[in-house]
């Protein structure tokens, strides 16, 4: 299969109509954004109410934390790639359907296969869990920090997973969490460096 250039996928994916109930309360498609070169990829779960608003990724409550992590390693948003799991956002942010992952998983695969990233972070477990599969079962907790790794044809990825931001909202901003969520970007940067 040949990659299919980043701005094309996007220009398919814009009006995409696969999720019905998606499609419908969307406002738009959240492609990604960041460089399309970035040696790093990340990918959250789903747009939430204000980047459905924006078009833009993480650039709510859950991204301010996301972009502190990215500073902890000296990387910018403008540096790497974001995307999610599924580009539209869920009614009342509830969680995305089995189907609605699937539906966007040949999207996702693209992506990743374009932007030929060092390393990939999966933020949460529903990236995770689409990405590593089996190895992600035993949850985000478990497994985070701990670097898998992705075959996508003959082109072999290094996968990072990392706890989602929005847990550290809904635990109040633990420090303790917060320094753990730090030391498993310090896994990130420190596996994209051994890769150069
Ligand atoms: N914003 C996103 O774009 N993705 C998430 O997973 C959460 C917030």
């Amino acid at each position: 299969m040949t990659n299919i250039p980043l701005q094309q996928l996007k220009s398919e994916y814009s009006n995409c109509t696969k999720c019905k109930e998606l499609c419908n309360f969307r406002s738009q498609t959240i492609f990604g954004s960041g460089d399309l070169n970035a040696s790093v990829l990340l990918i959250g779960e789903a747009p939430g109410k204000t980047e459905d608003e924006q078009g833009i990724p993480f650039c709510g409550a859950s991204g301010k934390i996301l972009q502190e992590l990215l500073e902890s390693i000296n990387l910018t948003r403008e540096e790497v790639f974001i995307t999610n799991t599924i580009l539209c956002r869920p009614p009342k942010n509830r969680n995305p359907k089995k189907d609605e992952i699937q539906n966007c998983n040949d999207r996702l695969f693209k992506t990743i296969q374009a932007i030929n990233p060092k390393v990939i972070v999966t933020i949460g477990n529903f990236a995770s869990k689409t990405i590593l599969k089996k190895e992600a079962k035993p949850g985000i907790t478990k497994i985070r920090g701990q670097v898998f790794q992705l075959q996508i044809e003959d082109q072999k990825y290094q996968v990072v997973p990392v706890v989602h931001p929005a847990n550290l909202l809904y635990n109040g901003r633990n420090p303790v969490i917060l320094e753990q969520m730090k030391k498993d970007f310090q896994v990130v940067i420190e596996t994209t460096e051994s890769n150069d």
